[in-house]
């Protein structure tokens, strides 16, 4: 496969990308550490522009896919909060989608409404990357999701990876749980009765040949596990908060349940988190969620850098 296979292309669910092709944009994105770090200087992308439109809030997402961009020594324009811009004076997601298109050569888009990225890419003539779609997909997550365990575990084939939390309305783990069948992990699925992963998710778990777990004791799931993925529970897309309430603080990862865990079990988190990990696990070696943050720097630089066709590190 040649590297120009990205070149242009709209990145909207991880099912858009093969393995082999994941599997080369980790080759860049490992070239790309020293100068995600600073240590080292590009300017592959000088003269080029991404728009990043948040109409959701967002720390880690918009900020790292500004930072890879800056750091390719593109620039970014865009916003923060919809609520400046003329969708306030009711302009269309559309027309919007249009302006940046016009004003820039690349779109990262996150919107609360399931398939928004899919319909900016109909209406974009440029590339356009899904940073969240509602409670639907969110590829670049799971990038460098993948990317984490890739680096850590040297590999994905056979490993024990435990998705835990709102499994429902998570969009990072709607995505992870595909891409880890695909890629051959044994997953086990721990979530509230009420939270449980979507049929649809299962099933294409199914389609790789790999039968997801699913249970409600966190107790069982982490004797042998790898990789504990936590997620937050999504309180903003409960249709009813005292639903939210009935299910908010379920499951705590602390130093008493670590007891039960491998030595070598990585501790993950797409964040931001709120009570779902106690902060003394910070300082374990089991505490991977800031590293696997960072390495969504080196990620995105290395897809930006293939879709807008700079050169090689
Ligand atoms: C997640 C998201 O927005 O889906 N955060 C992220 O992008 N790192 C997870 C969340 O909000 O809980």
């Amino acid at each position: 496969m040649s590297n120009t296979s990205f070149k242009n292309r709209d990145i909207i669910s991880i099912k858009d990308l093969s393995n082999e092709e994941i599997n080369t944009l980790f080759s860049y994105a490992k070239k790309m550490i020293p100068y995600a770090k600073g240590e080292k200087h590009l300017k592959t992308l000088e003269g080029r522009i991404l728009s990043t439109l948040f109409f959701e809030p967002s720390t880690r997402t918009r900020l790292s896919f500004e930072s890879a961009m800056n750091r390719l020594g593109g620039r970014v324009i865009g916003f923060a909060d919809a609520g400046g811009t003329s969708i306030k004076k009711g302009e269309s997601l559309t027309d919007t989608i249009r302006m940046a298109d016009a004003y820039s050569d690349a779109i990262v888009i996150r919107h609360h409404q399931e398939g928004s990225a899919r319909l900016a890419a109909e209406f974009a003539t440029h590339p356009v990357i899904n940073a969240g779609d509602g409670a639907g997909q969110h590829p670049t997550q799971c990038l460098l999701d993948l990317f984490t365990i890739v680096t850590e575990k040297k590999t994905i084939h056979g490993k024990h990876v435990v998705l835990l939390g709102d499994l429902k309305y998570g969009r990072t783990v709607h995505s992870l749980a595909y891409a880890l069948a695909r890629f051959k992990a044994q997953l086990t699925l721990v979530s509230p009765e009420t939270l449980r992963m979507p049929k649809e998710v299962i099933e294409e778990c199914r389609e790789q040949n790999v039968e997801p777990v699913s249970t409600t004791s966190l107790e069982k799931a982490i004797k042998d596990a790898d990789v504990l993925y936590v997620t937050r529970i999504q309180r903003e897309r409960f249709p009813d908060e005292s639903e939210y309430k009935r299910v908010a603080g379920t499951y705590k990862i602390d130093l008493e349940l670590l007891k039960q865990a491998k030595e070598d079990l990585i501790i993950m988190h797409p964040l931001p988190r709120v009570t779902e990990i106690d902060p003394a696990v910070d300082k374990t070696h089991h505490a991977l969620y800031f590293k696997q943050a960072f390495n969504g720097i080196p990620v995105r630089m290395a897809l930006l850098s293939l879709i807008l066709g700079g050169r090689k590190p």
